[in-house]
């Protein structure tokens, strides 16, 4: 090795030992980090992220499936530098601004008209909180505040602040908090019980407590952080009669599987219905910035419509609708008009569908599965360091990816060229038997 490269890699292992005594990584027990690598990344372009030595990781996971478009994008980064030069940010209670107000005029049209009021806020857990809050304030101002309770599905993942746990059903984010949590009311998941189980089950909670019932709220099609459960859309359309039957609200989480994940902007359009709140975060600001955005209808905006201040939605971060992360997403919209995006994507999907299919047969395989752009596997095995050894073992083979216990999956940004979807498939494969050839 020559003296650059040992001066790099002197410079890479100071920057990770830094950052491990200095920084808190998320969902992390630290102690691992003895033995799992910390990848220091020096920059991105495109779908790859590379080290200061130039070394290069294909970001299969698209960074916790923000990134729709690739890092660095040549068009965020352009609107982004104009936005920086003319507003950076402006509170956005008694001030407005141009970014905020036509996102909320493009999402709105994007619904049809139908969800026609934007909240924003900063990331998906406070998306949720605030979905949660509103329908309950919604049912107190109407003058029915005994509708003050919530349901989810089992294995439903919805951000990790208290009230969002209320609403998550996966114990390793949940069990140390649960003297901390108002708990909803968990009822069995289509993806686990098949759809007609799910709604029944729904339903005879509906049929108990719709009086106390302020809102359900769904992962729209896949239950990501559960493990990619995937369920089918007719799930939610019988939802949606459900929740109209028994007059309680239906919150669509679109955090992870909106902004074209599944095939469709909306993941609700699938079931040819819309919900009485949707909340986005993630991909919509193309993963750039923090944002998140609560859309809603008519009639719940109208019910805080007073002169009462009590009577108001109060609630609001430092940074809502913040004008960078506003033109950040506006982009985003504007790139998945201008290049056809979900059809592109649909033909990328078949393609990576057809280059995975080696797996199907693979022994140690079970449940090989695609929706959109999202696509899993589980690997048979028990063991719980199955994750962290096949997150190293791909990273040997400049991979990003950070399996779910023993479920691989992938959710790409959508900017992979079909030499990359290909070499995506390749190295997923290796990198499984490699990791399985560890443990035997
Ligand atoms: C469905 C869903 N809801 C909410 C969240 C929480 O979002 P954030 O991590 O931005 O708080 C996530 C994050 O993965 C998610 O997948």
């Amino acid at each position: 090795m020559n003296t650059e490269a040992n001066q790099n890699t002197e410079a890479n292992q100071d920057w990770v030992a830094r950052s491990l005594a200095a920084v808190w990584h998320p969902c992390t027990q630290m102690k691992h980090h003895e033995r799992v690598p910390l990848v220091p990344v020096a920059r991105g372009k495109g779908a790859w992220l590379y080290d200061p030595q130039g070394n290069g990781y294909l970001d299969a996971i698209s960074s916790w499936w923000v990134n729709l478009f690739g890092h660095a994008n040549d068009d965020i980064n352009r609107a982004l530098k104009d936005q920086l030069d003319t507003l950076e940010h402006a509170m956005l209670a008694g001030c407005t601004h141009a970014p905020a107000v036509e996102l909320a005029e493009r999402l709105c049209a994007l619904t049809g008209g139908t969800l026609g009021h934007a909240f924003f806020a900063s990331d998906g857990a406070s998306a949720v909180e605030i979905a949660l809050k509103m329908s309950f304030h919604f049912w107190r101002n109407r003058g029915r505040s005994e509708k003050r309770e919530f349901a989810c599905l089992a294995n439903s993942y919805h951000g990790e602040t208290i009230g969002a746990l209320g609403v998550t059903d996966v114990a390793i984010f949940k069990d140390a908090y649960d003297p901390l949590i108002r708990h909803a009311h968990v009822v069995a998941s289509p993806a686990a019980v098949g759809v007609d189980e799910a709604i029944a089950a729904m339903r005879a909670l509906f049929e108990r407590r719709a009086a106390n019932l302020a809102a359900v709220i769904v992962e729209p099609l896949v239950q990501c952080a559960a493990g990619m459960a995937m369920y089918d859309a007719s799930y939610f359309t019988q939802l949606r009669a459900l929740c109209d039957e028994f007059g309680v609200h239906l919150i669509a989480d679109e955090i992870a599987v909106g902004c074209g994940r599944t095939g469709t902007f909306f993941a609700c359009e699938q079931a040819d219905i819309w919900p009485d709140l949707v909340c986005l975060s993630k991909g919509i600001s193309g993963g750039y910035l923090p944002l998140s955005i609560v859309l809603t209808r008519d009639d719940i905006y109208a019910a805080f419509y007073d002169d009462d201040v009590t009577r108001g939605f109060l609630h609001s971060h430092s940074y809502t609708g913040n004008p960078l992360a506003c033109r950040a997403a506006l982009t985003t919209l504007d790139l998945f008009e201008s290049a056809n995006v979900l059809a592109e994507n649909r033909r990328k999907s078949s393609l990576l569908h057809e280059a995975l299919q080696p797996l199907s047969t693979h022994a140690r395989v079970r449940n090989l599965r695609n929706r959109g752009t999202i696509f899993a596997f589980d690997a048979d095995i028990e063991d719980k360091t199955f994750s962290r050894r096949f997150f190293a073992n791909a990273l040997q083979r400049e991979l990003l990816m950070r399996p779910i216990g023993t479920t691989v999956y992938m959710m790409p940004p959508y900017i992979l060229t079909d030499d990359e979807l290909r070499l995506l498939a390749q190295r997923t494969r290796e990198t499984l038997d490699a990791t399985l050839a560890e443990a035997t």
